[in-house]
This record gives structure tokens, sequence and C-alpha cells, in this order.
């Protein structure tokens, strides 16, 4: 095996959203800006949606606003609505992303919006966006389990990856958000997306808490998949999915594709002391 494949970063936003103690803006910049010199290519470090909903995002602004912008990066947020892409575009983000569910249950949790409901409100989202020039990625989440509807279709991720693809997203990031997902359903997923959106540019977005989230890689790239959401230090879960653990550590995916004979383009030692980083940050939140 050989080749590149991309890690996203989004420990300072999925790591981060889900940590009790209000972690400041300064604290978030000193660690975006330490993500910038490891090698990555975006990092997604803002959230601009309801303070009451997720109040460790409400310094999104501040962030995007103090971090040093790197050469080559691109910083993202997500945007659940227009108020979200207006507040996106006016703190400069580069790239944002809509995300919606592939299950009803994680839908109304999370959005406040059964999936037709949040698929017509995506649509005015990344049609302004694409106008502005800001590129859009597209989440499903619960691709394989939901945590209130139980087992998920595949075929009803690939009816959510056809809209979200023809809304214009650039990309599909996959989301295992309850983290039990199997190789094996991992792969019927990604085919039935495939079938469904032969075009369309895929990524995997697992979090870990049957501790499967680096099978669930291989398995993936087995189905061509080359880019892979990942949280430094395996910060993270979800507010709206109960008993989800963090997103699958960076680090540790970088060593997998390295032991794969892949390519990262990521900084080992860099990824270390970020790791550290992220996990005083969680720690000074146990001890809080
Ligand atoms: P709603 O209550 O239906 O919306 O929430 P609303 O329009 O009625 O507004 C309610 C209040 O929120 C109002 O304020 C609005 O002004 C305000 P009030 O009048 O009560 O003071 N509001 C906003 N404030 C700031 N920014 C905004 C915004 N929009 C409305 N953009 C809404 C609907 C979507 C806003 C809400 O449900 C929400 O914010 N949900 C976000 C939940 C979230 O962030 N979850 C985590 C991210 S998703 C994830 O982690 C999964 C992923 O990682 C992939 C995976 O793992 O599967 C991506
Ligand atoms: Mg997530």
């Amino acid at each position: 095996m050989s080749g590149f494949v991309e890690v996203f970063e989004v420990g300072p936003r999925d790591g981060l959203q889900n940590e009790k103690r209000l972690i400041s803006a300064a604290e978030k910049i000193a660690l975006v800006d330490l993500l910038s010199t490891a090698g990555f290519r975006r990092i997604e470090v803002a959230s601009f949606v309801s303070p009451k909903w997720v109040p460790q995002m409400a310094t999104s602004a501040d962030v995007l606003g103090g971090i040093k912008r790197a050469d080559g990066i691109s910083y993202a947020a997500l945007t659940p609505n227009m108020r979200g892409l207006e507040g996106a575009i006016m703190a400069k983000a580069d790239e944002v992303a809509i995300f919606g569910s592939a299950s009803e249950g994680f839908s109304k949790a999370n959005i406040n919006a059964s999936i037709a409901e949040s698929l017509e409100r995506f649509r005015p989202v990344a049609e302004a966006a694409k106008g502005a020039g800001i590129p859009v990625r597209g989440y499903i989440s619960c691709v394989v389990n939901c945590p209130y509807d139980g087992p998920t279709p595949p075929q009803s991720v690939a009816a959510v990856a056809r809209e979200l693809q023809a809304m214009g997203c650039y990309e599909l990031s996959l989301g295992d958000t309850t983290g039990h997902a199997y190789p094996s359903e991992i792969k019927d997923m990604f085919r039935a997306v495939r079938d469904a959106v032969p075009d369309a540019r895929l990524a995997g977005h697992y979090h870990d808490t049957s501790g499967r989230a680096l099978e669930n890689i291989e398995a993936s790239l087995q189905e061509g998949v080359r880019v892979f959401d990942a949280a430094i230090g395996g910060l993270g879960g979800c507010p709206y999915a109960p008993g989800a653990a963090g997103n699958v550590a960076t680090e540790a995916v970088h060593q997998r594709l390295r032991d794969l004979g892949y390519t990262t383009g990521l900084d080992a030692g860099i990824l270390e002391q970020a790791a550290k980083m992220a996990q005083a940050l969680r720690s000074a939140e146990t001890t809080a």
C-alpha cells in the first residue's frame, strides 16, 4: 500500500465541543497555532451554533480572529443555518460545513429538525456560501447506528448523501457518531453511498467508543477512502450522542497510516506535543 492519505484535524471543534469546563479562546488559539505547524491542510476550529446548545463553541469568532493563519491551511467552521453562515463569513472561515444525519432521532436531538427540514435549512446556506466563494463540506452523522433509532440502513445514508452532493458539497464526511460500527458495516455503508453518488469525494469520521476506529479506517482504505477526520489526543464526543467517546486520535491514525505505508505529510513530534496540550486541557477539566 502506498500513497497520500489526508488527516483532517477536527480536535479544536469536535474534540473540544463536549468539554464541560469553558476553555478560553486563548487556550484554543494556542492549540490551533501548534496544530498549524504539524502539516495539516484542513483544521476545523469553530462552530457557529447556538451557544445555548453548545456553550463551548461560543468563542468561535474569537478563535478564528486570534489564530495565526498558516499558508495552505483551510480553517473550517460548522454552520447549521444562515445565521451560522453569516457568523462564519464575518469571522473569515476559509470553508464551512453543513451537518445532517442519516437518522431522524439524532437529527431532531442535534439540530432540532427532521432530516427533510434540515435539508431545506441547508440549501440556502450552501447556495449563499457558494455565492461567497466559500467551499462547503457536508457531514452525515449516525451512518451505522443512532443512539435514538438503533441501526441505520445504508440506504438512508445514501439518500442524504445524494441531497448534500446535489447542494454542491465538495466532500461528504460520513460519521460513525456513536463509535460502535464494525468494519463490515462501514464497508456496506460506503458501497451504498458510492452507488448513490459515484462522483462524490468521501471521508471517514470515526469516534472510538468501541476501540474499532482504526480497523474502520483500514476497512475504508480498502473501499478507496483517502480522507479521515481525527482529533488530536482523542478529544471529543458529541453532546447529543450520549455515551459516545472521542474522535479517533490523530496521532494514532498517523501511526497506523505510516505502518500501512501511506504518507500523511504530518510531523509526529508536533502531533505528540499537541496531544499533550490537548490532554492537559482535558485534565484541567477533570480537576476543575
Ligand atoms: P432551534 O432552537 O431550533 O433554532 O435550534 P431557533 O432558530 O429557534 O433558535 C433558537 C435560539 O438559538 C435563538 O436564540 C436563536 O437566535 C439562536 P434565543 O432567541 O433563544 O436567544 N440561534 C443561534 N445562535 C447562534 N448561532 C446560530 C444560531 N441559530 C439560532 N447559528 C440550531 C437550531 C441548529 C440553532 C440548534 O439546534 C443548534 O445550535 N444545534 C447545534 C448542535 C451542535 O452543534 N451539535 C454538535 C455538532 S454536530 C457533531 O458533532 C457531529 C459531527 O462531528 C459528525 C459526527 O460525529 O457524526 C459533525
Ligand atoms: Mg463527530
